[in-house]
């Protein structure tokens, strides 16, 4: 009887190990094979015990909290060149780098998106985030229409006739600020930005009045953080979901979402019986979806995709350029072309600094062959810390190799001038310089997003000067968008004139 049952637990044992074993020799040959395919692609240097499983995450992990996935690959890149790869577990990612690949990938190729960032935003832990909205769709075919619909809404003659509520905002959050003015009090600028962006977005697209620049704890400020907190968790850790110690934020996070989007559809729904009622509404971007989305047919959900996709993108985007602008601004004392302190924010921090698309056949890119179904990657946060095309001023334009030595790059917003020696020799172009991205997928809020960064900055430049809190990190913090990890601290004293 014991006999018996010691075998019983042996052969247990010896089955356990062999399909264990034959699951680790099946996954390192699909590794095997699928690293086989890139072997030609330069690639960084893998770290730790399960290197060839793990890949890159060691070095991601490492430096995550400091120069970020951006300046990584910004490193790559000055070791290996304008086409090299890195891998995280079974997910290979080609970057290709200089104007003919983003010309080529952007423009020419027009590739799709690539599914898992995009996915995890749409659907993330199961719920109906983003979904179908316009940053999230994948489908082409789909998304063409409701693109073409946008782009009518997001005209720079459109977003004129709001010109009062941009002042408007930037005039609440002037008069916060005008509070603390004593050069002594601590100010930290993101969230005030923050409530900023979302209180524009507020008015200018959605017709209602947020009001959260007034409030300490606004509660569509606070659902949409949670959800945004949610999403990153769950990009950084896709394994997420089954960590005991992450159950609360999850939980979390699904109610935050369900209220958003209850929030959004009693919004919606009340603006459809206004416009049914023939009551007056507000010509917001809104009204002119509701009148033009998919005729009478349209679907609900969809809609609050829509709302919530502009919400998310419109927000955080510009809300952190302008804290990096101001970060920069400290350093810099004055403020004379906004326009072109917006733009060299965006060429130094470009709040997506990266954004990937798929490969449906083998393409060629710099000589190197990339294989179908690939995840390729552009970085405007590569392309704008090239000295090649944005060198420090003190240095000889010819002089490469002292160009590559120089760090960190200085902030000169004259270099956008017209006038200036580099857009002059054409080295400031559509594709050195793409914060908002190329081609038909490009970033359809960029005017709204401009029109609102200048006349921030030029308010806040007239009120006050800066100092800032030599305190703080001046990390990065970066998931889906970069930003000051310490949120921006300074201290303000008001100008007098
Ligand atoms: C400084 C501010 C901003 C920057 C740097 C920025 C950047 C970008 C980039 C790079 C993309 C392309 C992403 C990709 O290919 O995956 C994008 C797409 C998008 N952006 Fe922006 N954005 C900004 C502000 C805004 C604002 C204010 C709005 C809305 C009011 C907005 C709405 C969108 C939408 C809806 C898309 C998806 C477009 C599509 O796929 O058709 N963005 N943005």
């Amino acid at each position: 009887m014991n006999i018996k049952k010691n075998i019983g637990l042996y052969e247990i044992a010896v089955l356990l190990f062999g399909t264990s074993s034959s699951f680790l020799i099946y996954l390192s040959l699909k590794q095997y094979l699928k690293l086989r395919r890139y072997r030609h692609i330069p690639h960084p240097k893998t770290y730790g015990l399960f290197r060839f499983f793990t890949g890159n995450l060691h070095e991601l992990q490492a430096y995550k909290d400091d120069i970020g996935f951006s300046g990584l690959t910004l490193n790559w890149f000055k070791d290996l060149g304008p086409v090299f790869k890195a891998y995280f577990f079974g997910e290979i990612i080609v970057s290709v780098n200089g104007p003919e690949a983003v010309k080529k990938v952007l423009i020419d190729l027009d590739l799709h998106k690539s599914e898992i960032p995009y996915k995890i935003m749409a659907f993330p832990f199961n719920e109906r985030a983003l979904g179908t909205g316009l940053t999230t769709e994948i489908d082409k075919e789909k998304w063409k229409p409701v693109r073409a619909l946008f782009n009518h809404a997001f005209q720079r003659n459109i977003l004129k006739t709001f010109f009062d509520d941009f002042n408007e905002k930037s005039n609440l959050l002037m008069e916060k600020l005008r509070s603390k003015p004593d050069g002594k009090t601590l100010v930290t600028m993101f969230p005030e930005l923050n409530k900023f962006a979302l209180d524009i977005i507020s008015s200018v697209a959605f017709g209602f009045n947020n009001d959260s620049i007034n409030q300490s704890e606004n509660y569509l400020n606070k659902l949409i953080i949670n959800l945004l907190h949610g999403i990153n968790e769950l990009l950084i850790d896709p394994l997420i979901q089954l960590k005991p110690n992450k159950f609360k934020m999850v939980n979390e996070f699904k109610k935050s979402l369900r209220e958003l989007r209850e929030f959004s559809r009693e919004h919606i729904n009340q603006r459809i019986r206004d416009l049914e009622n023939k009551e007056h509404v507000p010509n917001d971007i809104l009204t002119i979806i509701i009148k033009n989305y998919g005729g009478d047919t349209f679907d609900l959900d969809d809609l609050i995709d829509q709302f919530l996709t502009f919400f998310i993108a419109g927000q955080e985007t510009t809300a952190n350029s302008l804290a990096f602008a101001i970060l920069e601004l400290g350093h810099l004392a004055n403020l004379e072309y906004t326009s072109c302190v917006f733009n060299e924010t965006l060429r130094k921090w470009p709040p997506l600094p990266e954004f990937t698309r798929k490969t449906y056949k083998e393409i060629e890119i710099n000589g190197i062959k990339i294989p179908e179904n690939t995840w390729i990657m552009c970085s405007p946060y590569i392309s704008g810390h090239n000295p090649e095309y944005f060198p420090p001023s003190q240095l000889n334009l010819t002089d490469i190799f002292n160009l590559y030595q120089s760090h960190p790059e200085e902030f000169k917003p004259e270099r956008f001038l017209k006038s200036s020696e580099f857009s002059q020799k054409n080295m400031i172009n559509s594709y050195t310089f793409f914060p908002f991205s190329l081609g038909p997928r490009n970033c359809i809020g960029q005017n709204f997003a401009k029109i609102e960064a200048k006349i921030f900055l030029a308010k806040f430049a007239q009120n006050f000067d800066i100092h800032l809190d030599e305190n703080q990190s001046y990390g990065l913090k970066e998931v889906i968008t970069l930003r000051p990890k310490d949120g921006c601290r300074v201290y303000l004293t008001q100008r007098n004139f």
